[in-house]
């Protein structure tokens, strides 16, 4: 039997329709738009690609972006005091630095150095507390909140059920484990967090009802690895080579999607399914600060 797919790119069309739908009345009430600063450093060209992406989002949403670049030589005071000004800007809810920096930029610093109320990418370890103690004034980082609004749209029940998360990042995996296993009716999971030292790391996904994959290594999970009917979440994003391809390279998700597909309940599959959630997420946290700015409780 074949998995169902959760599709990840109808889902953030909801998403984002509703979150233009926010930004309208936003609009209306306010007499302004929410507004999202984007800062990169230096010319990488994926980072061009995808401030360009987000940018392009913006627009269709009806979100002031506004992009800030700064040569690859800059210094770090340089990166630091353009947040620092970025911070003080009225119609800039939403911060995003771009990652990577180059080298000898130190992206912690840079990162806890916008404004918490701004930090739409939920990187800035007071967003992270708060998603510790559930004050839902916080951000949660987009790639884990695209994950969990996947979830949910689909109707996987997760109160109760075994959740194994490979890959513990920052980002991604550490987060998702605080966001599934808070109290309340949209979590309640109980997580197991994974990494490069678990031991017996096959025994300990088939635990997972629902296995999420964040480690950054193409087609590392296998069937063998998947209980049967389980659901299947991919974060995993590894470019290619395959001179098939325009682009020169193809998109490889963490899962063997060719075989898991035949043993999982439900799949996500890569491209199509965690990414495009991610810009949406972006999109709504990007809202939710200029309401939060503008409406202060
Ligand atoms: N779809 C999206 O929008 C999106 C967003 C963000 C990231 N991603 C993708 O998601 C993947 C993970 O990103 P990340 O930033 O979280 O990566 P990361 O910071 O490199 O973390 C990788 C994690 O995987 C673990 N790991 C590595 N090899 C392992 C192995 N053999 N067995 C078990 N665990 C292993 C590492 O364990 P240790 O902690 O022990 O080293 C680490 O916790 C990447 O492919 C990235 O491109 C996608």
């Amino acid at each position: 039997m074949s998995a169902k797919i959760l599709d990840g790119k109808a889902i953030s069309e909801q998403v984002l329709q509703e979150t233009r739908q926010g930004v309208a009345e936003f609009r209306t009430k306010h007499g302004f738009a929410p507004g999202l600063a984007f800062v990169r450093v230096g010319e990488d060209p994926a980072s061009r690609v995808y401030v360009g992406a987000k940018a392009k989002m913006c627009e269709r949403l009806g979100i002031l972006g506004q992009t800030f670049v700064l040569p690859a030589a800059a210094s770090e005071a340089q990166a630091l005091d353009l947040v620092a000004s970025l911070n003080a800007q009225k119609n800039v809810h939403g911060i995003l630095v771009q990652s990577p920096l180059p080298d000898g930029l130190r992206e912690d610093a840079v990162f806890e150095t916008i404004s918490p109320e701004k930090d739409v990418d939920g990187f800035h370890p007071m967003n992270l507390g708060k998603l510790v103690v559930g004050d839902p004034t916080g951000f949660v980082a987009c790639t884990p909140a695209g994950v969990h609004q996947i979830l949910l749209r689909s109707g996987i029940p997760l109160a109760g059920r075994r959740v194994v998360i490979l890959g513990r990042s920052r980002i991604v995996g550490k987060p998702l484990a605080l966001l599934l296993s808070a109290k309340g009716k949209e979590a309640d999971a109980t997580v197991t967090l994974a990494h490069s030292r678990t031991s017996d790391l096959p025994a300990v996904a088939r635990e997972g009802d629902i296995v999420i994959a964040a480690i950054g290594k193409n087609r590392f999970v296998t069937a063998d690895m998947v209980r049967e009917g389980a659901t299947v979440v991919d974060v995993g994003i590894t470019r290619v080579p395959d001179t098939a391809k325009k682009a020169g390279y193809r998109i490889e998700g963490d899962v063997d999607f060719a075989t898991v597909s035949h043993k999982a309940g439900a799949i996500t599959p890569v491209p199509g399914g965690v990414g495009p959630m991610t810009i949406a997420m972006l999109m709504a946290n990007t809202l939710k600060a200029a309401k939060l700015q503008a409406d202060p409780r």
